[in-house]
């Protein structure tokens, strides 16, 4: 049956990046006789400037009815003086909540040819190669009860709540475990359970999940504070990590520094699959539009294509197809092709498109 692929460009880079996906798709069809069925449409500053809101409904239904969706990157500038409710950023928010997609996936890989560009120590970064999984519809961000109110003495105060149910707990842990069997076979589970009643039923519902279904795997726990301290201490000790929405989003960030360049990193989002078999899920590298580089044809494509790199191994399970595009990668790096932002003394500098050729042809 037809892979079907919506493809959400957005704004700023966003198109930029994305023509040089349509490189690598040309290629698989043309020489792995791999097929997609695309359609295409408008999100963010893009969408706003033609329909006046920044996700049409008729995109929600299509991204519904997708095998997956791959999204570059919202948000424009020129929109700065809308309100909250009209946002390009709002697009993909409102993509995540319509898809319920519940786990984020972020890898921090180092390709041995950019070790210099990390901000840490070559020793401590050669080789690494972690997933975090963040829980992303639940936690403190959604918990109930939450705003600011007043109280009698006049003071205010500022009110969120931490809250996991077990399913919640539970089905971004089997997000988790299965990724690891895929890869090292090892899990940390990361939590605050010595201040958390919320951590202590993470801890309670992944050692559980563990016992039950996944003992083949290693887990283990973590404190968030130590993680947070040992992710830049000692990184590759890790292969995945699984957490809640806050913790996730502040280790993700940590570790994605871990690697030298945004430009660099991809990232999935998961649902879960449907009675009809169908997984929810969106790619999207963690970079925003970037206005102070668009269209000067110079922004790095290489997180948008490992972003689909992933989109054909989580979604198609092409794993052969989404090898070959991160070794084309790391070939393309250690032939010494460089954008703007990985640049470094020695190398050569290229543009978006000369960069995203490279890749196609090694
Ligand atoms: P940004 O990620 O767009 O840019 C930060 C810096 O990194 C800029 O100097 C940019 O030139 C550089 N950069 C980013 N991607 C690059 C690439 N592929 N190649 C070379 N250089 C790259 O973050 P910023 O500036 O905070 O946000 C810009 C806009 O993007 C805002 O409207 C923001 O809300 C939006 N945004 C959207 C995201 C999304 O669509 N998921 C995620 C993050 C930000
Ligand atoms: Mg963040």
């Amino acid at each position: 049956s037809a892979r079907k692929l919506l493809i959400l460009p957005g704004d700023g880079i966003g198109p930029e990046v994305m023509r040089e996906v349509a490189r690598v798709t040309a290629w698989l069809g043309r020489k792995r006789g791999i097929t997609f069925e695309v359609s295409e449409d408008l999100v963010g500053g893009a969408s706003l400037a033609e329909y006046g809101v920044p996700l049409c409904d008729e995109v929600i239904e299509k991204a519904r009815e997708a095998d997956a969706v791959l999204f570059g990157s919202v948000g424009d500038p020129k929109w700065n003086h809308v309100g909250f409710d009209k946002r390009p950023e709002l697009a993909i928010l409102k993509l995540r909540q319509e898809l319920g997609l519940f786990a984020n996936l972020r890898p921090a890989k180092v390709f041995d040819a950019l070790v210099d560009a990390s901000t840490l120590k070559p020793e401590v970064v050669k080789g690494l190669d972690i997933m975090i999984v963040r829980e992303s519809t639940g936690g403190i961000y959604f918990g109930d009860p939450r705003g600011i109110e007043t109280l009698p003495n006049g003071e205010k105060r500022g009110i969120n709540t931490e809250v996991y149910t077990t399913h919640e707990i539970e089905r971004v842990g089997r997000v988790a475990f299965e990724l690891a069997r895929k890869r090292k076979n090892s899990v940390y589970s990361v939590e605050k359970c010595n201040v958390m009643e919320s951590g202590l039923l993470w801890k309670e519902v992944i050692t559980d999940l563990h016992a039950r279904e996944y003992s083949d795997v290693t887990l283990s726990h973590m404190l968030a504070d130590n993680c947070a301290m040992q992710l830049v201490r000692n990184p590759r000790q890790f292969d995945v990590i699984v957490t809640g929405n806050l913790f996730g989003d502040i280790l993700s960030d940590l570790a994605s520094m871990l690697t030298g360049s945004l430009g660099m990193l991809p990232s999935a989002t998961l649902g879960a699959r449907g009675a009809n078999g169908k997984m929810p899920a969106l790619y999207e590298p963690i970079h925003g539009s970037a206005p102070d580089i668009a269209g000067k044809g110079i922004a790095n494509p290489i997180a948008q294509i490992l972003s689909f790199a992933m989109l054909l191994r989580y979604s198609f399970d092409l794993q052969a197809e989404a090898d070959m595009i991160e070794t084309a990668v790391s070939n393309v790096l250690a032939s010494g092709l460089r954008t703007a932002d990985i640049m470094s003394e020695g190398k050569a500098r290229v543009g978006t498109d000369v960069m995203g050729e490279a890749i196609v042809r090694e």
